[in-house]
Order: structure tokens, then C-alpha cells, then sequence
């Protein structure tokens, strides 16, 4: 059984004291759950520190928005995980749809970052998914399957284990139109499948993938009830504790039904 994980991108939103009050506020909000939902938060580096100290003795995992593969030296603008680890980073998502289409990240550059967030002893979230005209054109499946066999290239089964895999339509970012539950789990199911025929039944089995785009306290219930579906990876709501929350509780309840 997977454990549900909801996740909050922040993206380059909150300032100093904004986001240690949402740390805070998610504490008192979510501690209680952390038993059936894993949770984690991903503020702008360089509020990392300040919200791993507001989140105190909670369980809410931290999570950077990105990191660069070489563990030191010359690279200007950078971060390493090594010091994400240092400021007390558990996961990083890697290959959010906003690296790949605006800043221009290929599927190379995200497979050396996989590889080195993982060696590293950081827990990935990889980012998939199509954009607009390629879903119209019905190409979800292909690029879907290209980004990840591309990405997770060469990674073992035993190294892919630490992998969350974050199905994200670009089309639905930000957008207010979510993906429909079905469409969700239609392309959820779809990798689980290529995970299996890429490693193992088991390995399939076990990874958690998470839906992204405009998700939001409405509709997390009816998200987190496809089978396939393992958690959320949540932008905008996930700026307000009391919609966060309400998602996080969400999760918690869609899969302790089962
Ligand atoms: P929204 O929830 O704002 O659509 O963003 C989704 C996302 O990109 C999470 O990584």
C-alpha cells in the first residue's frame, strides 16, 4: 500500500516572514495526519533554512524547488544538494514543467540531476507531463514515456525506489482547469505500466505518483480517489494553510478507505 504524499511548490512566492507563518500554520494544521499522509514543502532557496527552523520537531518534510548536479566549484548561481542537505532538505523536485519550458532544462540535464539528487541521498520528484498542443495531438502517452525514459536513464531499480514521479499537464498549471480525475488516472496508469515494463512489477507497485496542476481543496478528494493517483503536488493552494490543509486531510482520508 502507498503511503499518500502531498507536496507544496511555493514557486517564487512568500518573503521572509510569510513563509515561516505558512511552516508554522501548516504544523498546527497537519502534524496530526503526518501518520497516513507524507508531506512535504518546497519554499524558494533562500527561505529553506528559516522554514526548516519553523517547522520545528513536525514530520513535514523540506523539499527545494531544484538543484544543479556538480557538488561544488564554479558554477554562478547555483546550489548543490549537498547544501541543500546542509540546510536540512529531504527532497527536491527535479524537471518541473516551468524549468523544462521556461528556463529551458532538457531531458540530459534533468537525468544528471536525478542521478545526483538520489547519490546524494536526496528524495526526487520528478516532474512529467504534455503540453497543450501535444495532448491535442494526442501525444500524452509518447511524451510522457520519453521524458521518463529519458530522465531516469540509467538508474537502477534499487536507486529508482527513491523516486516520486509527479504527473504534471502543463495545460493545467496554474490554469484553474485541472486534469479530470480520469484523465489523471488514465496517464497515472500509463506509467505505472512503463515502470513496470522499465523495471519491475513490484518496483511499479510500490512508486508514488503524484498529480499536478491546479489541484486545489475542491477537488483533491476526487483526485486522490483514482487508483492510481498516490498523491498531489500542489502550487497555488498550497500557499494557504487552511487549503493545504484541507488537501492534506484529503489524502489522508481517499486511501485510508481503501
Ligand atoms: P498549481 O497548483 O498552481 O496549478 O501548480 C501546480 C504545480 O506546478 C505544482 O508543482
Amino acid at each position: 500500500m502507498r503511503k499518500p504524499f502531498i507536496g507544496g511548490n511555493w514557486k517564487m512566492n512568500t518573503d521572509s516572514a510569510g513563509a515561516v507563518d505558512l511552516a508554522k500554520g501548516l504544523t498546527q494544521k497537519c502534524d496530526s495526519m503526518l501518520d497516513r499522509v507524507d508531506v512535504a514543502v518546497c519554499p524558494p532557496f533562500v527561505y529553506l533554512a528559516a522554514v526548516r527552523e519553523a517547522l520545528g520537531s513536525s514530520a513535514i518534510g523540506l523539499g527545494a524547488q531544484d538543484m544543479y548536479f556538480e557538488p561544488k566549484g564554479a558554477f554562478t548561481g547555483e546550489i548543490s544538494c549537498q547544501m541543500l542537505k546542509d540546510v536540512g532538505c529531504s527532497y527536491v523536485i527535479i524537471g518541473h514543467s516551468e524549468r523544462r519550458h521556461v528556463i529551458g532544462e532538457t531531458d540530459e540535464l534533468l537525468n544528471k540531476k536525478l542521478i545526483a539528487a538520489i547519490d546524494a541521498g536526496l528524495l526526487p520528484i520528478f516532474c512529467v507531463g504534455e503540453l497543450l498542443e501535444q495532448r491535442k495531438a494526442e501525444k500524452t502517452g509518447q511524451v510522457v514515456k520519453e521524458q521518463i525514459e529519458k530522465g531516469m536513464a540509467g538508474i537502477s531499480v534499487e536507486k529508482a525506489k527513491t523516486i516520486t514521479i509527479a504527473y504534471e499537464p502543463v495545460w493545467a498549471i496554474g490554469t484553474g482547469v485541472n486534469a479530470t480525475p480520469g484523465q489523471a488516472q488514465e496517464v497515472h496508469l500509463m506509467i505505472r505500466q512503463l515502470l513496470a515494463s522499465m523495471y519491475n512489477d513490484s518496483f511499479a507497485e510500490q512508486l508514488r505518483i503524484q498529480y499536478g496542476g491546479s489541484a486545489n481543496a475542491a477537488n483533491a478528494a476526487e483526485l486522490m480517489a483514482q487508483a492510481d493517483v498516490d498523491g498531489l503536488l500542489v502550487g497555488g493552494a498550497s500557499l494557504k494553510v487552511n487549503d493545504f490543509a484541507v488537501i492534506v486531510e484529503a489524502a489522508a482520508k481517499a486511501k485510508s478507505q481503501v
